[in-house]
C-alpha cells in the first residue's frame, strides 16, 4: 500500500513538473519566434536601407561626375580665354614694334622704289674714323645698323681681313650731285648702268655701305679678286648684310663692293637658300621687317 502511495506520490510530482517544463518550452517557443520575426523585420529594414544607400551614393558620384564635367569645361574656357588675351597682347607688342620700324629699310629701290627728296632716316651716327678708307670724308648710318657693320668689321679682322667703309648714307642731294657728274664724265648710258638716279639708291636709307679694302689702289674695282669678298660672301649674313648687285643682276653692274644691311634673319634666309634680295618677292621681304634689328 505504501509502496503505492509512493508511486502515485512521484508521478504526480512527475507529472506536475512536466506540465511545468512544457509550459516552459511553450514560453520559450513564442519567445524564439517573436525574436525571429523582429531579428527579420529588422534585417528587412537594414537591407532597404543599404539600397537606399547606394543608390544615394550613385546619385552622389553621378552629380560629382557633372561637376567635374562643368569644372573641366570652364578650366578649357579659361584657357581658351587666356590663350586670346595672349595672342592679342602678343599681336600689340609686334604692332608697337613695327610701328617704331621705317618701313622703308626693306624696300627694293634700285629702280623701283623711289624715296624722295624730304626722306631722312631718322637717326644717323658717324661711323668712327678708323673705319673709314678716308678719314677726311665722314661717312654715317643709322644708329641700330652701326652695331652690325662694327661687328663685322672687328670680325673681318680678326680673321686677316681689311675692310673699311668707303661710301654709306648719302642724302637724295647728294646722290644726284654724284649722278649728274658721273652722267658728264661718262656719258648717260654708262652711269646709269652703275650709279642710281636720286631717290632710288640704297645709300639714301642710311643702312648701305660701299666696302673697300687695301692692295687694289683705292679703287672699289677689282675688290672681288681680294680675300676680302670671299669672305663676305661667307660671312655677311652673320651680321645682317646681303650684296645686292651680283653678276647678272637686273639692275646695275656687278657691284661686289656694295653691301645693305637687311636684318640677320632675313640675310641668314636669303644664304642658306642661296637667295638674292632682289629675287624675292616685296610682301615676303617685308614679313621680315619686324626683326630687322633682332
Ligand atoms: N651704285 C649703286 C647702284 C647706287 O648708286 O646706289
Ligand atoms: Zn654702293
Amino acid at each position: 500500500m505504501v509502496v503505492f502511495v509512493l508511486l502515485g506520490g512521484v508521478l504526480i510530482y512527475a507529472f506536475v513538473r512536466i506540465s511545468a517544463l512544457s509550459e516552459d518550452i511553450g514560453l520559450l517557443t513564442t519567445e524564439l519566434a517573436s525574436t525571429t520575426a523582429a531579428l527579420s523585420q529588422n534585417a528587412d529594414h537594414i537591407a532597404r536601407n543599404v539600397t537606399d544607400l547606394r543608390s544615394q551614393t550613385a546619385g552622389l558620384s553621378n552629380t560629382l561626375s557633372s561637376a567635374q564635367q562643368n569644372i573641366d569645361a570652364v578650366n578649357t574656357k579659361v584657357g581658351g580665354v587666356e590663350q586670346t588675351v595672349g595672342s592679342i597682347s602678343g599681336a600689340v607688342g609686334s604692332l608697337q614694334k613695327l610701328s617704331q620700324i621705317d618701313p622703308e629699310l626693306l624696300k627694293k629701290y634700285s629702280k623701283v622704289s623711289f624715296l624722295n627728296e624730304n626722306y631722312l632716316p631718322a637717326r644717323l651716327v658717324s661711323i668712327p674714323k678708323e673705319y673709314l678708307y678716308t678719314e677726311t670724308k665722314p661717312e654715317q648710318i643709322i644708329i641700330e645698323a652701326w652695331p652690325f657693320l662694327n661687328k663685322l668689321i672687328n670680325a673681318a679682322k680678326a680673321d686677316g681681313i681689311t675692310l673699311y667703309v668707303s661710301s654709306a648714307y648719302r642724302s637724295f642731294g647728294e646722290q644726284q650731285s654724284l649722278k649728274s657728274l658721273y652722267t658728264v664724265v661718262y656719258g648717260a648710258g654708262t652711269a646709269n648702268s652703275f650709279s642710281a638716279d636720286q631717290g632710288y639708291s640704297e645709300h639714301q636709307l642710311g643702312t648701305t655701305i660701299d666696302l673697300i679694302t687695301t692692295g687694289i689702289g683705292g679703287t672699289l674695282d677689282g675688290f672681288d679678286s681680294t680675300t676680302s669678298y670671299p669672305w663676305l660672301l661667307a660671312n655677311a649674313y652673320r651680321y645682317g648684310f646681303v650684296l645686292s648687285y651680283p653678276k647678272g643682276n637686273a639692275y646695275y653692274v656687278y657691284e661686289p663692293w656694295h653691301w645693305r644691311f637687311v636684318g640677320v634673319k632675313l640675310a641668314t634666309s636669303l644664304h642658306n637658300n642661296g637667295l638674292q634680295f632682289y629675287d624675292m618677292d616685296q610682301r615676303a621681304i617685308d614679313a621680315y621687317l619686324i626683326n630687322i634689328f633682332d
